[in-house]
């Protein structure tokens, strides 16, 4: 499996809070059958956590990815981030504050929970004009989603990726977010499920347990698109055409 959101880059956001944390982490990661993992450090929330790219985010990656090397073998790590939803996206990319998912074409997006519709398009389509496919990050724990939550099928007519987290899956964020996450997996308006992992004693980076609840319910093949080819296709920088959502009625949008 590949997991495209995880915060397991140790001291710089609400994620892993050590080099010690991090390796366990990706160790947890890695017994859980994850063969990729993206970490993906909060980039630029207001008032909160201040990650644009500098030498000591890279110097710790190129540390954890040399530990990681040794001690986690199984596991191949890869930088990106998780950009708060702004107007001067296109701009921090531009200037290399902001980076995409391993560099691809594909930008990691997170919203206020209680933001509207009508601006989230409107910042999705913005940075759609400078060339970037947006990752939509947990729509389900948004709350026009989960009070209209067909609005996703409007996104990703629009050529947004949309990504779920595992603990959503799980009603680890109660039920509403389960809900709209159900009503999205059953009506296929899901291209990826990642773990959007913390730290090792909660929130953990691990998919196992939500895969299995994703092939118990619709089967193993929308498993192996939403944990395994999706998220593979993001990490390869492959064109979106291999990113369609295939209906479970044979149709395709
Ligand atoms: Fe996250």
């Amino acid at each position: 499996m590949t997991d495209i959101h995880t915060h397991t880059l140790y001291g710089l956001d609400d994620g892993s809070e050590s080099f010690e944390m991090s390796l366990k982490m990706l160790s947890m990661a890695s017994k859980g059958g994850t063969k990729n993992i993206i970490l993906t450090p909060h980039c630029n929330i207001p008032g909160g956590y201040l990650n644009y790219m500098n030498s000591t985010i890279a110097g710790r990656f190129e540390k954890l990815k040399d530990a990681a090397k040794e001690f986690v073998p199984d596991i191949n790590l890869y930088l990106g981030m998780e950009v708060y939803a702004s107007n001067d996206i296109p701009e921090l990319i531009r200037r290399g504050m902001a980076i995409t998912l391993n560099r691809s074409r594909y930008l990691l997006v997170e919203f206020n929970f209680e933001e509207s519709p009508l601006y989230v398009f409107k910042v999705l389509q913005n940075i759609q004009k400078a060339g970037i496919v947006p990752v939509l990050a947990h729509p389900e724990r948004y709350a026009f989603v989960q009070q209209e939550p067909y609005i996703v099928h409007d996104l990703i007519r629009a050529g947004i990726i949309i990504q779920i987290n595992r603990g959503s899956i799980l009603g680890k964020f109660g039920s509403q977010p389960k809900a709209a996450a159900d009503y999205l997996l059953k009506h296929s308006m899901v291209h990826i499920v990642a773990s959007d992992g913390h730290r090792s004693y909660s929130r953990a980076p691990i998919l196992y347990d939500a895969y299995a609840e994703v092939e118990k319910h619709y089967g193993k093949e929308y498993a192996d698109m939403l944990f395994k080819k999706n998220p593979q296709n993001i990490l390869l920088d492959k064109d979106p055409a291999f990113l369609k959502v295939k209906l479970r009625h044979g149709k395709e949008f």
